[in-house]
């Protein structure tokens, strides 16, 4: 096979002996097996069968059938030279009635897996919530009701009984700006509501579940590592007109701040915008500023794109809108996020900025292609070529000072991403999703040759 190289400035050394290479994978876009071996349906099973809301109206049930396969995935992983894999939990899988009486098999398969990473060489890194409620729960409420932090409780004891004995790196949430905006505020993603009224008490249960989530990690489980993700994306004005400049602090704040700054015990965010004094006197958030801090480990950084914003007087309350990057001319890959490289390496030095962050991980980063399959091979030099750039990124950062610890790719393969459905692949693993049959594109074959140098 012709030799793929190493880009110069770009090789596995550089970034340190004990630096975490990994894959990040999810449940509700990997398992499949939706209604085997007691699993109870979550909100991705029940929002998938709603008219119109998934491209292609694909269903996560099957996916890459994860749950059957992950032997021979958990050695795909380790072909490709990783050393660690981020995977995430099915509540409904091991809890069916969202809190109550545990189901074995659902326990059994995560046991399975963390045995199996052990045997491999691969350590183990659980995200305890990506997304996937127990559709039972959002029956009553979901994430907008006070009620989820005792369902969260449960199911975060649980799981800390389990496997804290075997697993010592802990995710709390999955970018919870992601799953409270497009699932509470948007409608786009599972449950499919919309506005205010559910928006901002998702906003402040998913900041105080992460808060107890994590203290009951510390205090169940020896010598945890516990981090929780972020999602976040440089904020760049269109214009230094003052009202460009004023639309992005606002969405910077929902963007970027929202959800780190209590952790951090910082409170919410201060700033005179109509939409923070209304989650103020909604949540009385100010009586729970301790509450919502927690004294991370590591912070779990996910980027993949920064974002232009213009003020635009026609969207309530943010008043502001993106200034897409396709109609930019800029590079962007098939879901139209912009490449931006340097936009990733500010990001990074922006969040070590805070006080209180003491380590990082960038736990996502990746990028969708419309890959083609020639001859059984898929050349994505498009995603190589991201790959690279981003590394080199993280490391001018790393130089710059900040603490990166550890890059997890977004994903081991192609998967059920979300509202795209099977469109979108990320996948270093091409996957067909008739035959299930797995191959490994060359930006995998990429990742082996960088991380099987010394
Ligand atoms: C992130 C999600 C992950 C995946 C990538 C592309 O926001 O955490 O599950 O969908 O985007």
């Amino acid at each position: 096979m012709e030799m793929r190289g190493n880009y110069h400035g770009l090789e596995k050394k550089d970034f340190g002996e004990n630096f975490l290479w990994g894959v990040s994978v999810a449940a509700a876009q990997n398992e499949g097996a939706f209604n085997h071996g007691g699993r109870a349906l979550s909100i991705w099973d029940v929002f998938s069968n709603k008219k119109g809301k998934i491209r292609g109206g694909a269903k996560p049930h099957v996916a890459c059938d994860f749950y059957h396969r992950y032997k021979d995935d958990l050695l795909l992983v380790k072909a490709l030279g990783f050393s660690v894999f981020r995977f995430s939990i099915s509540w409904s899988r091991i809890l069916p009635d969202g809190t109550g009486k545990p189901n074995k098999e659902g326990l059994e398969f995560y046991h399975r897996i963390i045995e199996e990473c052990h045997k491999l060489g691969l350590v183990p890194f659980i995200t305890l919530y990506h997304w996937d409620l127990p559709a039972i729960l959002e029956k009553e409420g979901g994430w907008t009701s006070h009620l989820m932090l005792k369902w969260f409780n449960r199911y975060v004891t649980l799981c800390a009984e389990e496997y804290g004995p075997m697993v010592k790196n802990w995710i709390i949430l999955n970018e919870p700006f992601g799953f409270t905006s497009l699932g509470y505020m948007l409608g786009k993603h599972a449950p499919g509501k919309t506005g205010l009224k559910n928006f901002l008490p998702a906003i402040h249960n998913a900041t105080l579940a992460q808060a107890d989530g994590a203290r009951i990690i510390r205090k169940m489980v020896a010598h945890a590592r516990i981090g929780t993700t972020f999602s976040c994306s440089e904020i760049i004005p269109f214009s230094n007109k003052k009202e460009d400049l004023d639309a992005a602090q606002r969405v910077d704040i929902l963007l970027n701040r929202l959800f780190i700054e209590p952790a951090l015990g910082m409170g919410y965010p201060r700033e005179d915008f109509k939409f923070l004094e209304k989650l103020e006197l909604f949540n009385k958030s100010w009586k729970y500023t301790r509450r919502m801090e927690f004294n991370f480990d590591f912070i779990g950084l996910q980027n993949y794109f920064p974002v232009v914003i213009k003020y635009n007087p026609l969207i309530p309350l943010l008043q502001a809108s993106e200034v897409k990057a396709k109609s930019r001319g800029v590079p962007h890959t098939d879901m139209g996020w912009e490449i931006n490289p340097g936009s990733f390496q500010r990001i990074l030095n922006r969040f070590w900025a805070y006080e209180g962050v003491k380590e990082i991980i960038v736990t996502e980063n990746g990028a969708a292609y419309k890959d083609m399959m020639v001859n059984g091979e898929i050349n994505d030099e498009n995603r190589i070529q991201y790959f690279k750039e981003y590394l080199l990124a993280l490391l001018r950062a790393k130089l710059e000072g900040v603490n990166i610890t550890g890059y997890f790719a977004w994903t081991l393969m192609d998967n059920f991403e979300w509202a795209e459905g099977f469109k979108a692949r990320f996948g270093l693993i091409h996957v067909d999703m008739k035959t299930q049959l797995r191959t490994i594109k060359n930006s995998g074959h990429w990742f082996r040759e960088l991380l099987q140098a010394k």
